[in-house]
C-alpha cells in the first residue's frame, strides 16, 4: 500500500480542522508498524483512513495498483470486510453475546451456515488461547481475555491486515505483553499489523516505529531487518 501526500481535513466552511498535513507511507506485505506521537497528532486518523473508515481529503492512496480513493464506498467495505481486521483500546463487544457470538458476528454476512460460523468462531478463539472461555460474556472476561475476543472477532474473516489503535491502552502491563506476543505470533505468520500506541515498550514488539507531529510523519525508522 502507498499512500502519496494525504490530507485530512475536518469541517468545512469557516470551521476547517486540518488534522493531517501530505502524509507519504509506503507499506508492504508482512510489516509489522508501531505509529506514535502525542494525543492529537493525527494517528487515529490515518488508521481510519488506511482502513477505509474515513476518506483523506487529498492524496494518492495506492492498493495493488489501484488508487482506492476513487472508489465507491460498496467497494470499499468490501475490501475492508475481506482484508481488514480491526482492534480497539475499548474492545468494542456486545454485551449481551458471548465470546463465541462476538467472534461470529463478522461472518453473518459472509454467507455461511451457522454451525460453520460457530466453528470458525471456537478456532479463532482457540488461536489466541481462550478455547475454554467461549461461553463467558464479556463482563465475565478479564480486560486481557477482552481483548482477545476482540482479536479472534478482527482475525475470523482471514484479513491480511490488522490495524489496532491502542490496542494495550486499557490494560496493565504485563497483560499488554501477553497481547503483543500475540501480535508478534500473528505477524510471523504472515500478517501486515499496524498498531498505534503512547508507549516505547510496546512499540519495540515492532519492526518500524513512525512518528507523528501536527499531522505529519517526522520520523520513520526500521529497528529490525
Ligand atoms: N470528526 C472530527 N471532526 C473534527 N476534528 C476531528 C475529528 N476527529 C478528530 N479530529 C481532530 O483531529 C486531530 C487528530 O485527532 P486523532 O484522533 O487522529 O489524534 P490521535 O493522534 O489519535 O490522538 P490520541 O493519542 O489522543 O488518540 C485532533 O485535534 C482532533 O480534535
Ligand atoms: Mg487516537
Amino acid at each position: 500500500m502507498k499512500l502519496s501526500e494525504i490530507t485530512k481535513v475536518y469541517g468545512n466552511g469557516s470551521l476547517q480542522v486540518p488534522v493531517l498535513h501530505g502524509i507519504d507511507l509506503e507499506v508492504e506485505d508482512g510489516e509489522f508498524i508501531a505509529i506514535m506521537g502525542p494525543s492529537g497528532s493525527g494517528k487515529s486518523t490515518l488508521m481510519n483512513i488506511i482502513g477505509f473508515l474515513d476518506y483523506p481529503t487529498e492524496g494518492i492512496f495506492e492498493l495493488n495498483g489501484e488508487n482506492i480513493i476513487s472508489a465507491k464506498e460498496k467497494h470499499l467495505a468490501k475490501l475492508r470486510n475481506e482484508h481488514i481486521g480491526f482492534v480497539f483500546q475499548q474492545f468494542f463487544l456486545l454485551p449481551r453475546l458471548n465470546a463465541q457470538k462476538n467472534v461470529e458476528a463478522p461472518l453473518i454476512y459472509a454467507g455461511m451456515s451457522k454451525r460453520e460460523r460457530a466453528e470458525r468462531a471456537k478456532q479463532m478463539l482457540e488461536k489466541v488461547g481462550l478455547g475454554d472461555r467461549v461461553k463467558h460474556l464479556p463482563n465475565q472476561l478479564s480486560g486481557g481475555q477482552k481483548q482477545r475476543v476482540a482479536i479472534a472477532r478482527a482475525l475470523v474473516n482471514n484479513p491480511t491486515l490488522i490495524l489496532a489503535d491502542e490496542p494495550t491502552g486499557a490494560l496493565d502491563s504485563k497483560t499488554s505483553a501477553q497481547i503483543m506476543e500475540l501480535f508478534v505470533q500473528l505477524n510471523k505468520e504472515g500478517k501486515t499489523v499496524i498498531i498505534v500506541t503512547h508507549e516505547e515498550e510496546i512499540a519495540a514488539y515492532t519492526n518500524r516505529i513512525i512518528t507523528l507531529r501536527d499531522g505529519k510523519i517526522i520520523d520513520d525508522r526500521r529497528t529490525r531487518p
